[in-house]
C-alpha cells in the first residue's frame, strides 16, 4: 500500500489524486503504486473533491516524469543506460511522503535498482511551484544518465502562444511571441558558462491566444540552472503542449557509480489568470520571499566606475567620482575593472585576470585607501572581480596552467583580449582559489559592502585536466556544481555582502544564480531607448529590485544616441537605480536635476523595489510608447511611468490606463520633474477604478519625453 495518508491532510480528494497547492493554484497528479505518476491539471486552485471534475472533463493525462524506452514516443525527461547496457527505463511509484512544503513521489525502475524521487515544492508565500528529481543508482555497477531533465509542464489548449527571450551582448532579453504550432520548439544554451548569453531559460505559455499583459491564462516556467540547458516545447496536434526542461543533454552524459545520486536543478512554474503580468508578479514575489538573496532588503543607489573611466582607475579619479556621487545623494561607490595586477598590470583587457592584488602604480595605498576615501564621504564601497577567469598573461596562469578549462592536446582558443581563458571550476583547488579571492578582499577590507562578480567568456575549449578520462562529459555540469559549491561557501562566510551578478552585461540572468546574488547587471547597453526593451523583457521573470539600471553619459557610449537626462533617469528608476558616468560631466543644471531625481527615487524606492510591477503599454507594440507602474503591496502607494521614444507629427500618446490599484480607494496624483506642461491631473484625486478603467490623458511631446506620476491613497 502507498503511504498516502500523510498527504490526505493537505487534500480531501481521493488519496491517489494529489493536489500540489499554492494559495491560488493547483497542480494535480495521479499517483498510484506500480504505475507512473501522471499530470492531469494545472490551473486555478481546486477545491477538495474537484478531482472528479478534472477526470470527467477529459483533461491532460501526461507522464509527470517520462522515461525513455517503453511507450516513449513523446519527449522524455529521463534516459538511462543501465549497468548491463539496457537503455530502457520503466518507472513505477513505490511511495510518497511530504517533508515540510515538499511532496516527494518515490519511483523505482520495474526491473532495475534505479530510483527516482520526483519532488514538488509549493509554499504559502507565493504561487510558484518548484519541481526537480533526485536520481539514485542502486545497481551494482555504474549507470550513465543520458538525459536528466528537471520536470514537465503539460497543457491541453488549442491556440496557445509562446513568449520567450533571446539576444546577445548589448541586446539581452529581446522578446518574441508566437503561436505554438505542431512540432518541436527548442530553446537552448550551449555557452557553457554564461547561461543567458543568447536564449533565456524562461518561457510563458499564454492559453487564451495572443499574450496580454493583464488578462488571460498564462503559465510561466523558468529553469533554475547556471549552465547549459534545454527547454523542449512539443506541440502535438493543435492542442497538446508539453514543456520538458532541464540541463542540456548534449555532450553531458553523466555517470553515477553505485550508490551515487544526482539532483537535477529546479524547474519553477506558476499559473495566472492575470496575464503575463500575473506570472511576472508571482515570480517577483517568489524571489523576494526567498529565492533571491536578501530579497527583502532595499538596494542602494550606486555609481559604478566603468563607463566613467573604464580601466583608468586611480586614487584621485576614484575620489572625484565619489565626490560627484556624494553631491548627488548616492550611497555606494564601486570600482570596476582595472584596479589589479602586479607583474602584469591591468591596463588593458589582455592581462592580469587571476592576479587579484592591487596595482600599486594606480593605487599606491591599495584598496583600503579607497574604502577609507568612500567612508569619509559617507559612502559604502564595492569592487569588481572576475573570479572564474584568467589571462594567459598573468602570474596565476604561469603557476597553474592546468587550472584552465581545455584539453592539453589542443591549441587554446582564447577569448577577450586574445588571452582570456576559463578556470576549471570542477577542480576543488580552483574552487578554493575563487573562494579565497572574496575572503582575501573582505579580510583586507572588513567593511567591504559590495562585489561585482563578472564573467566575460564562454567555454571555448572543452576539456578538464581535473576530471578523469571517463568523466570528461561531466564538465558542463561539474563546472557549475563546483561554482555552486564556491558560492555556497562564500555566502556562508559573507551573508550580508551585496553581490552583483554580471556576465558581459546580462549574460547570466537565471534563477539558478539568484540565491547567491542580490542583483544583476541588466546589460552593458545603457542607452535608455534600448534599455526600455531590454528591461521590459527581463522583468517578465526577474524582480525590478534585482535589476541594476544605470544612468550613463549622453551621447551614449554604445549607440551614440543623445537622450535627455530626465528620460535617462526615468528609465533607470524602474529598477535598482545607479550611475555609470562621471557626475562631473553633467552641467550644473543637470547635476541639480540628478540630485532631485535621486532624492525622489529614495522616496519611491520601497514601492519600486518591494511593490508589484504592472507592465502597461509595451515598447514592442511598435507605437513608440511604453508605460509601467508599481503598486505597494497594501495598495496605498503607486508610481506610474510613461515614455515616448519615437517622434513624428500626429503621434499622440495613448490614454493611460493604470492597473493594480484599489478600485475603491481615492489616489492623489503628483508628477515628478516634468519638463512637459503641467497637466490637469496634477494634485487632483481620482478613484482607483477610474484610473484603471477610464484612465488619464498625459501628453508627451517631442522625442524622449517621459513622465513619472506618484499616486498616494487619500
Ligand atoms: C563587462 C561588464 O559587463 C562591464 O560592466 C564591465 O564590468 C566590464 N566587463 C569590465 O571589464
Amino acid at each position: 500500500m502507498l503511504p498516502l495518508l500523510a498527504l490526505a491532510a493537505s487534500t480531501a480528494a481521493p488519496a491517489k489524486d494529489v493536489f500540489i497547492n499554492t494559495p491560488r493554484t493547483t497542480l494535480m497528479l495521479s499517483v498510484n503504486e506500480g504505475e507512473t505518476p501522471r499530470i492531469h491539471y494545472y490551473g486555478t486552485r481546486l477545491r477538495p473533491g474537484q478531482a472528479r471534475e478534472v477526470y470527467d472533463a477529459m483533461s491532460i493525462n501526461y507522464d509527470a516524469y517520462p522515461a525513455f524506452g517503453r511507450d516513449s514516443f513523446d519527449e522524455t525527461a529521463l534516459s538511462v543506460t543501465h549497468a548491463d547496457g539496457n537503455m530502457s527505463t520503466e518507472l513505477a511509484v513505490t511511495g510518497m511522503r511530504t517533508e515540510g512544503d515538499v511532496t516527494i513521489i518515490s519511483m523505482k525502475d520495474k526491473k532495475y535498482d534505479f530510483f527516482v524521487d520526483l519532488c514538488y515544492k509549493a509554499g504559502a508565500a507565493s504561487d510558484v511551484i518548484e519541481t526537480w528529481s533526485v536520481l539514485r543508482n542502486g545497481e551494482k555497477k555504474a549507470v550513465r544518465l543520458e538525459q536528466y531533465a528537471s520536470g514537465v509542464v503539460a497543457v491541453r489548449q488549442e491556440g496557445a502562444w509562446l513568449t520567450h527571450f533571446h539576444g546577445n551582448w548589448g541586446q539581452e532579453a529581446q522578446m518574441t511571441e508566437e503561436p505554438l504550432t505542431p512540432g518541436l520548439k527548442t530553446i537552448v544554451s550551449h555557452d557553457g558558462v554564461r547561461t543567458a548569453m543568447g536564449e533565456r531559460a524562461e518561457v510563458m505559455l499564454s492559453l487564451d491566444g495572443r499574450p496580454a499583459e493583464n488578462s488571460g491564462r498564462v503559465i510561466g516556467a523558468a529553469l533554475c540552472w547556471t549552465g547549459n540547458y534545454k527547454l523542449r516545447i512539443d506541440t502535438r496536434g493543435k492542442h497538446c503542449h508539453t514543456l520538458v526542461a532541464g540541463i542540456d543533454d548534449l555532450h553531458t552524459a553523466y555517470t553515477l557509480r553505485p550508490g551515487e545520486t544526482f539532483t537535477t536543478p529546479e524547474l519553477a512554474m506558476t499559473y495566472s489568470t492575470e496575464g503575463k503580468g500575473g506570472v511576472s508578479r508571482a515570480f517577483h514575489r517568489w524571489g523576494r520571499a526567498g529565492k533571491l538573496h536578501n530579497g527583502r532588503a532595499l538596494r542602494e543607489i550606486l555609481l559604478n566606475s566603468w563607463e566613467g573611466v573604464y580601466m583608468n582607475v586611480n586614487q584621485p579619479v576614484c575620489e572625484q567620482l565619489m565626490d560627484g556621487l556624494k553631491e548627488l545623494g548616492g550611497e555606494l561607490f564601486v570600482v570596476d575593472d582595472g584596479w589589479f595586477g602586479r607583474k602584469y598590470r591591468r591596463t588593458y583587457d589582455d592581462k592580469a585576470l587571476g592576479d587579484w592584488v592591487t596595482d600599486t602604480e594606480k593605487l599606491p595605498d591599495g584598496i583600503p585607501a579607497l574604502v577609507r576615501a568612500a567612508e569619509a564621504r559617507g559612502l559604502k564601497f564595492g569592487i569588481w572581480i572576475e573570479p572564474e577567469m584568467v589571462n594567459t598573461t598573468s602570474e596565476l596562469y604561469e603557476q597553474h596552467p592546468d587550472w584552465v578549462v581545455a584539453h592539453p592536446t589542443r591549441e587554446l582558443s582564447k577569448g577577450r583580449g586574445g588571452t582570456q581563458l576559463v578556470l576549471d571550476m570542477s577542480n576543488p583547488k580552483v574552487q578554493d582559489f575563487v573562494v579565497g579571492i572574496v575572503d582575501g578582499l573582505v579580510r583586507e577590507n572588513p567593511t567591504l559592502h559590495y562585489i561585482k562578480w563578472d564573467c566575460n567568456m564562454s567555454m571555448q575549449n572543452f576539456g578538464s585536466s581535473y576530471l578523469t578520462a571517463d568523466r570528461q562529459s561531466h564538465l558542463f555540469v561539474d563546472y557549475h556544481l563546483g561554482l555552486r559549491k564556491a558560492l555556497e561557501r562564500i555566502r556562508a562566510a559573507h551573508p550580508s555582502l551585496v553581490i552583483q551578478l554580471c556576465a558581459s552585461g546580462g549574460g547570466r540572468v537565471n534563477w539558478g544564480f539568484m540565491p547567491y546574488f542580490d542583483e544583476f547587471w541588466v546589460s552593458d547597453n545603457t542607452d535608455a531607448q534600448q534599455r526600455l526593451f531590454i528591461q521590459w523583457g527581463t522583468s517578465h521573470f526577474f524582480p525590478p529590485m534585482a535589476m541594476a539600471q544605470h544612468v550613463s553619459a549622453s551621447p551614449n557610449h554604445q549607440t551614440g544616441r543623445v537622450i535627455p537626462l530626465k528620460f535617462r533617469f526615468d528609465v533607470a528608476m524602474t529598477g535598482r537605480l545607479g550611475m555609470e558616468m562621471k557626475p562631473s560631466d553633467l552641467s550644473d543644471d543637470e547635476r541639480s536635476y540628478a540630485k532631485r531625481a535621486m532624492a525622489f527615487y529614495k522616496e519611491i524606492r520601497p514601492v519600486v523595489q518591494l511593490g508589484d510591477q504592472y507592465r502597461l503599454v509595451s515598447p514592442y507594440d511598435g507605437n513608440g510608447f511604453c508605460s509601467e507602474m508599481f503598486v505597494s503591496e497594501d495598495k496605498s502607494e503607486a508610481v506610474f511611468f510613461c515614455y515616448k521614444f519615437q517622434n513624428y507629427v500626429g503621434l499622440d500618446a495613448p490614454r493611460w490606463h493604470m492597473a493594480g490599484l484599489d478600485p475603491d480607494a481615492s489616489y492623489r496624483l503628483e508628477e515628478f520633474g516634468s519638463t512637459e506642461r503641467q497637466h490637469f491631473f496634477e494634485g487632483k484625486s481620482f478613484a482607483g477604478s477610474f484610473l484603471m478603467e477610464t484612465g488619464i490623458d498625459a501628453p508627451l511631446s517631442g522625442q524622449f519625453a517621459s513622465r513619472v506620476i506618484r499616486l498616494r491613497r487619500q
